[in-house]
Parts: structure tokens; C-alpha cells; sequence
């Protein structure tokens, strides 16, 4: 079926049926007969699911007699949800977050804010290896714990789809331990008592986010354990392997080691690019055709012109600039050089401890010029996007993955105006 209006009696297979939808903000990918703006937008529509795809988007009059349950089982039938004439979107594409550790950092957040650097902190063994050792010393049960309830809160703020990076184990045993939670969170099919039904989550291995201390002097050997150890055991679980590229933490030729290595045996790649300083991290996400670069702060317009003629995906981290108290990236150079601009949180236990992304969203409207078309785009379609999931998830059209947010509000213009409460009232992921 198409999304066009229908009268047809014809009978649509559905396991779920929306009805009643005010405003379906579809950031569909092609123009929608009856949609409008940029971000195709439908009124007064309803929405059929079946095998957690869209079979169909139309007016809701048309809804009420059109689906059928999708088997003749007995007491097998339609799933109904009434959207209240309210605005429902995409769920959000978090698709940058090293959500699995233990313990949290907010004395190192107040000697900051007293005058100390991130940089100086790292130097001096806090920051980072703070949470490596938390990490180290946790249980897979609290480090489960904690992770669903993270995702849990989350969901709350209308994501459906996290990507969640390793990365404070830095050793074999806990970087393993901690992919094993990660895949272990696609399975959890119902977190008990909360908003939490089903998440897709994207794991990434980061065993390059800084050297442990135990090799400190030693930065060839961790490479070559990340290199010819762990990056062939890890293969089969995480789709993607990132490294935090930067002055403090790998070079660009020990970057460029390990992604192009990852790259050889399948992983997608992501990068930590320019964060703090220029790294050339940018750069070597074009040239070895990375799916996302992330943070671009230092970036140059050359190079990041590169990123765009390799596809690359740029992702932006205005958490940090909010926690770290630094300008924020220049999104409006980005969008003018014509890239993809994803937004995402980095939740972290450092530079971002924020699951919220309306609030990322909210900043990025606030301090990097972004509208909200542009800002709702970098946190659904565009997430999707740094995920390589775009003709997946991300945007709601016949065909897509149901990954939605049913917002309390009935207009979506409200989104980024009213601020500091949560507007989303549920996420519904259907698998
Ligand atoms: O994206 N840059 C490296 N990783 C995180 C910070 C992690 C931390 O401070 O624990 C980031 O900013
Ligand atoms: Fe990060």
C-alpha cells in the first residue's frame, strides 16, 4: 500500500494499528502526496505495523475498516493505540554513547568548573582511567544494571535507537565483558515496570579511547593487543570499532593502524575526530570512508570536505561544549559545505552525562544555529545515518522500521521552544 489517501476496501495485514495521529512528522527521505514542509509532514493520519515494518500511512478515516490481524490464530489480533490527535516522529538515533560503565565522575566536573582542564585531568590519571577503574572493578550484573536503566531513561526522552561504545575496560577480559552486555541489551525484550519495551542498539568496540595504565611506556604492546587480539575476537559483536583520536590519547598514524585494520575484517568505523585539537582525525575519516566522524570541533573546512566527498557522516556533540564549557561546533559551516549532520548526546560519564536528546537537540537550536527541522533531521534520519541504518530507521515511511515517539504536544513546533521539561510522553519499537 501507499501512504496516499485511500478508500479502498481492500484488507492490510497488521499486527498494530496507530490511530488518530495530529501531526506525523515523517522526515520522509521522498516527497509524500499530502505531506508538508521539509519535514513531510501529515495531519489527521493513522499508521498500520506489521512484522515491526510500516505497511501503511493514511488518513484515519480510512483506518477504521481496512487491517486485518496479521494470522487467523485464535485470539490473535490488532493491536490498537490511539496517538490523542498528538504529534508522533521517528524515535531518536543516538548513534554516539559509551553508555556501560560504572561509577561517576562529578568531583572531577567541580575541580573543572573551579578551574582545572579535561585535558589536565587526563593527564594527571583521572578522567578516563577514573571510570576504567570503576569499570574494571564492576560485576557484568551491575554493569547490566546500570545500563538498562540509562536506556530506560533514555526511551523516556523519545530514543528508540542507541549506539553504545566499549571502551573503559581497555582490557581483554572487561572489553569483552562489556560487548557481551552491550548485545546482551538487543535481547532484553522488557524491562519490568518501565518505559523500556525494546531498544535497537548498535555496539561499538573501542578499545582505542585511551592507553591503560598498566602499559603506560609500553603504547606499542596495548596496540598490538588491540590490533591482533582483540579486534579479531570482537569482530562477531560489535558492527563498529571507533578511536578517540586525539593529542591525549592515539596518534593519527596509531589511528590509522587500528581502523585500517578493523576496516580489513569488517567493522564499519566510526572516529573521535578533533575534538580538543586538530588531530587529523577528520581527514582519516575521509580517507579510509568512515561511516561517522564525531566532534569536528578543530576540523578544517578542507578536510571537511573531504568527509563529505567520502560520505562521510558528520556528528555533532554539543553536550560536551555544554559540560565542558567550550564554543560550540560550527553546525551551520557543516550544513553550508553540504554534509550530513547527525546530533547525538556522547552520554558519558565525563564530558556529557546527559541520556536526554531533546535537551541535545535544544542546544544545538540554542548555540549552534541550527532550526528545528535541521536539528529534528541530525537526531533521527541523519543518527540513522552515523549508524549506516538509514534505510532502516530514522524517518517514518511505508516500508521502515516502527521506531516511533508519541509526544504530548500537538504541534511539533512546540519542540525546542518549551524547554527543560520532557515532552515525550512514550517510544513504541516494534521488532
Ligand atoms: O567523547 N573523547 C573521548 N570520549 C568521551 C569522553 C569520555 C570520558 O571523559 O569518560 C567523549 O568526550
Ligand atoms: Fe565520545
Amino acid at each position: 500500500m501507499q501512504s496516499e489517501p485511500t478508500s479502498s476496501a481492500e484488507h492490510v495485514l497488521a499486527s498494530t494499528v496507530i490511530r488518530n495521529i495530529g501531526q506525523l512528522v515523517t522526515i520522509a527521505q521522498q516527497p509524500l502526496p499530502g505531506a508538508s514542509g521539509p519535514l513531510q509532514i501529515l495531519h489527521n493520519v493513522a499508521l498500520a505495523v506489521h512484522n515491526g515494518t510500516i505497511v501503511w500511512i493514511g488518513r484515519d478515516e480510512d483506518a477504521g475498516s481496512l487491517f486485518q490481524p496479521a494470522t487467523d490464530m485464535p485470539g490473535d489480533s490488532i493491536t490498537l493505540v490511539d496517538a490523542q490527535g498528538a504529534v508522533v516522529t521517528p524515535g531518536f538515533v543516538d548513534s554516539h554513547t559509551h553508555l556501560i560503565f560504572a561509577g561517576e565522575r562529578a568531583n572531577e566536573f567541580h575541580l573543572r568548573r573551579a578551574g582545572a582542564s579535561y585535558g589536565e585531568l587526563l593527564k594527571q590519571g583521572l578522567g578516563i582511567l577514573t571510570t576504567v577503574r570503576a569499570t574494571r572493578e564492576a560485576s557484568a550484573e551491575t554493569l547490566t544494571a546500570l545500563a538498562l536503566a540509562r536506556l530506560d531513561s533514555m526511551a523516556s526522552y523519545g530514543t528508540t535507537t542507541v549506539e553504545v561504545k566499549t571502551g573503559y575496560g581497555l582490557d581483554m577480559a572487561t572489553e569483552e565483558a562489556c560487548l557481551r552486555i552491550i548485545s546482551g541489551l538487543n535481547a532484553i525484550e522488557e524491562n519490568t515496570g518501565s518505559q523500556l519495551q525494546k531498544m535497537r542498539i548498535v555496539p561499538t568496540f573501542l578499545g582505542a579511547h585511551l592507553l591503560p595504565p598498566e602499559y603506560q611506556g609500553r603504547r606499542d604492546e596495548y596496540l598490538d593487543l588491540v590490533v591482533n587480539m582483540m579486534l579479531p575476537a570482537f569482530a562477531d559483536r560489535a558492527r563498529f570499532c571507533d578511536v578517540f583520536c586525539e593529542q591525549e590519547a592515539f596518534s593519527l598514524e596509531e589511528s590509522r593502524r587500528i581502523l585500517t585494520r578493523a576496516k580489513e575484517l569488517g567493522y564499519r568505523l566510526k572516529i573521535h575526530a578533533d575534538q580538543l585539537s586538530p588531530s587529523g582525525g577528520a581527514r582519516l575519516a575521509a580517507e579510509l570512508e568512515a561511516t561517522s566522524a564525531d566532534h569536528l570541533d578543530y576540523a578544517s573546512d578542507e578536510d571537511l570536505i573531504a568527509m563529505r566527498e567520502a560520505g562521510v557522516v558528520a556528528t555533532l556533540l554539543p553536550g560536551c561544549s555544554y559540560t565542558l564549557r567550550t564554543s560550540y561546533p560550527g553546525a551551520r559551516r557543516l550544513l553550508d559545505l553540504g554534509l550530513y549532520v547527525a546530533l547525538a548526546t556522547d552520554f558519558n560519564p565525563g564530558t556529557s552525562y546527559c541520556e536526554n536528546m531533546q535537551m541535545i537537540l535544544g542546544l544545538a537550536m540554542a548555540n549552534m544555529g541550527m532550526t528545528l527541522e535541521e536539528a529534528l533531521t541530525a537526531t533521527t534520519i541523519n543518527g540513522a545515518r552515523a549508524l549506516g541504518l538509514q534505510d532502516h530507521i530514522g524517518s517514518i515511511e511505508v516500508g521502515k522500521l516502527c521506531e516511533l515517539a508519541f509526544w504530548s504536544i500537538q504541534d511539533y513546533q512546540q519542540i525546542g521552544y518549551h524547554f527543560g521539561v520532557n515532552l515525550v510522553s512514550s517510544v513504541l519499537v516494534q521488532n
